[in-house]
């Protein structure tokens, strides 16, 4: 017999029982509970819909019926572990291969995002015989232990930071006065160098905010050029780089976009010392960025990675992952004797859901769609920008959009405080945005790929309206822009 369902009131009360209160709520204040979703909406248990700006997951839509239809039809017939020939595995594969560069044609399937950076993380070790591992400021690759490790974004939280962890703050002269220790180091860019073992740590590339910004001759060639420091630092102290690992777009950094020749040059310093480039895909995979299918391919056709990590949208809800390396990286893992072995990665279901979604990415032409609306909401986003002060800076490419809300123009403070604000009011208007971003700061877009251009109006005009509540609150007046 089913349970009759509980009130949002009884659920919260035994979710805060039951469940680890680490594992946190969107909206704690005044959290959603959800119980159906289609397409770009969610709906609650009083059947409201809210438009859904944030789910990269659901990818081609929640629920979608293709998608759904294929699990359906592959659970009745078989759903097992890869040990057998099947089909399905071998075909995704197949299809999956397609979509990347010929170099990359070995491929793992796993369950979670986490659990293909930690594969990852093997593959370059056991390629290179190095250990240490080169990251992004304020990046995050997952929630394992050996991840957590290499995550800025969240080792930075937990008290105690390990003994054998030195943080250099090479630049501390942005914001002292008004940021938290952890915006601190970000923005003013901290080098964590770590002493006895595996984990050197670069700027993140926003020329809007970090070190080189858009005024810089060349700050491509700067940032990469942090990366050879390290490299060099790293190695006077004779230790030996196996990865450079990079989300293709920084997403938790605050939806940053790296200048294009980027991922060229730190290529070159990092396989100069014997490691191999890591392009995490596992947000902004799958085409989300619209002219291309994968993040990586906005820095140019002559860039390839080593080993690309892919989960989130792959399964549009369904748990599956996957890493497509080269044949020399998979073999020397392999020259270890050691199977590897995974329940239920690549099993017949969650591949025939992999391929299902492939279908539909094909077949409702998403990359043009995510292009043609994105292009549209960074359209309306900047018209916005022009008309409110607090909107520093639009950027994102397809559906992959961050806008930074600023305190000051010239200091660039990020309105931390006025960006949550502004994401509970559009919550009560029943739109679903959040922040990302050191100073949380950002509004990130990442609709599932169905969001329509009335979609995005919609959002904006209920922005345009906040935001101007927001200044007549202040000022008792419209604000202008102020240059
Ligand atoms: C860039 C990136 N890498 C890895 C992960 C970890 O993926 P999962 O939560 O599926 O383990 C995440 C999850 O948020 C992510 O954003």
């Amino acid at each position: 017999m089913q349970a009759q369902p509980c009130s949002r009131r009884e659920t919260l009360a035994l979710r805060r029982r039951l469940i680890g209160s680490s594992c946190k709520l969107f909206f704690p204040e005044d959290p959603v509970k959800i119980v159906r979703a289609k397409g770009q909406y969610i709906y609650d248990e009083h059947g409201r819909e809210y438009l859904d700006c944030i789910n990269n997951v659901s990818h081609v839509g929640h629920c979608h019926p293709d998608v759904v239809k294929a699990a359906h039809e592959q659970n009745q017939l078989l759903n097992t572990n890869s040990r057998y020939l099947h089909d399905n595995l071998v075909d995704y594969a197949k299809r999956l291969s397609k979509t990347l560069p010929e170099k990359l044609c070995t491929f793992y399937f796993l369950n979670s995002g986490s659990e293909a950076n930690d594969l990852a993380l093997r593959l370059a070790r056991q390629y290179t015989k190095h250990e240490d591992i080169i990251v992004l400021d304020h990046a995050y690759h997952g929630h394992l232990t050996s991840l957590i490790d290499i995550s800025p974004y969240k080792f930075r939280n937990l008290e105690g930071q390990k003994e054998w962890v030195h943080v250099v703050c090479t630049y501390c002269s942005l914001y002292t006065s008004t940021i938290s220790v952890n915006l601190l180091s970000t923005t003013s860019v901290a080098l964590l160098i770590i002493r006895h073992c595996s984990l050197v740590q670069a700027p993140l590339p926003d020329t809007y905010r970090g070190i080189y910004r858009e005024d810089h001759k060349d700050s491509v060639l700067a940032y990469a050029n942090e990366v050879k420091k390290i490299i060099e630092q790293a190695q006077k102290r004779g230790r030996k780089i196996a990865a450079f690992f990079i989300e293709s777009l920084p997403s938790v950094g605050g939806q940053i976009i790296p200048p294009e020749g980027y991922f060229q040059m730190i290529a070159e310093h990092v396989h100069k010392a014997g490691g191999v480039f890591v392009a995490d895909e596992i947000q902004v995979g799958f085409g989300r960025v619209g002219k291309c299918f994968w993040a990586f391919q906005l820095q140019g056709e002559d860039f390839v990675p080593d080993i690309v990590t892919m989960g989130k949208p792959m399964g549009n809800g369904h748990p599956i992952a996957c890493v497509a390396t080269t044949k020399e990286i998979a073999e020397a893992f392999a020259d270890t004797g050691v199977e590897y072995f995974n329940t239920f990665g690549g099993n017949p279901v969650s591949c025939a859901i992999g391929l299902a979604v492939l279908d539909v990415i094909e077949k409702e032409h998403l990359q043009a769609h995510a292009t043609q609306v994105g292009n549209f909401l960074m359209e309306l986003l900047n018209q916005q920008k022009v008309k409110h002060p607090i909107i520093g800076d639009v950027r994102g490419v397809g559906l992959f959009i961050g806008v930074d809300l600023i305190k000051d123009q010239e200091k660039r403070i990020p309105a931390t405080e006025e960006a949550e604000y502004l994401i509970t009011r559009l919550k009560r208007d029943y739109i679903l945005l959040s922040t990302d971003g050191p100073g949380r700061n950002v509004l990130k877009f990442k609709p599932p790929l169905c969001f329509t251009m009335d979609n995005a109006k919609l959002v904006v005009d209920k922005m345009d309206e906040i935001l101007t509540d927001m200044e007549r609150e202040k000022t008792c007046e419209p604000v202008g822009k102020h240059h």
